[in-house]
């Protein structure tokens, strides 16, 4: 029972799986400056990074492979993987992504969410596709926009809700797993 968590940059969801005492394998990187590669590093866990979307995607498929690894799990990885390695792992990639999907799609959910003034938003935690932010949705948790908010709380309430809802939905599909 085991994952691997793919990253691009700051890693915070990687710290929240990680605190949550989830069992990563490998934490894999197509940035090399990406701070989640320290956070994984203190932890003792092996990280590899490759700029190469082909190249990254090959270790990828080796090590699952080579670990028996249950679960890839995207953790702000910021590039659309290729649909080959996608159709290979076909229900066994997810994704978080910081709005109530099909909303919001792409980089900048956030602020988008709130320069449109929406008073209702939320989190997604979704299987992967080949499309950006598509795929089957397995829980979604909403986060409401009061008048009090500024750019910066609301950014912080979603990441709270994304910290907490993330390894509780890894928690649960590896239990699942587990027991079919
Ligand atoms: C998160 O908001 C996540 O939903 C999105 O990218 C961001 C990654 O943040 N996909 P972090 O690297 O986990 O801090």
């Amino acid at each position: 029972m085991s994952i691997v968590v793919l990253i691009s940059g700051s890693g915070t969801n990687l710290q929240a799986i990680l605190d949550a005492g989830i069992p990563i394998k490998f934490v894999m990187s197509d940035n090399h400056n990406a701070y989640g590669l320290e956070r994984a590093e203190k932890r003792n866990i092996p990280t590899l990074s490759q700029p190469r979307l082909k190249s990254l995607e090959k270790s990828v498929t080796k090590l699952c492979k080579a670990n028996n690894v249950d679960l890839i799990v995207l953790a702000g990885f910021m590039r659309l993987l290729t649909p080959g390695f996608v159709s290979k792992w076909k229900n066994k990639i997810i994704n978080i992504h910081p709005s109530l999907l099909p909303a919001f799609k792409g980089a900048h959910a956030i602020k988008e969410a709130w320069e449109y003034g929406v008073k209702v938003t939320g989190v997604t935690v979704h299987y992967v596709n080949e499309q950006m932010d598509e795929g089957d949705i397995i829980a979604q948790k909403i986060v409401n926009i009061t008048k009090k908010d500024t750019l910066e709380t609301f950014e912080e309430k979603i990441h709270k809700v994304e910290h907490k809802l993330y390894p509780t939905i890894i928690k649960k599909l590896l239990n699942d797993q587990n027991t079919n």
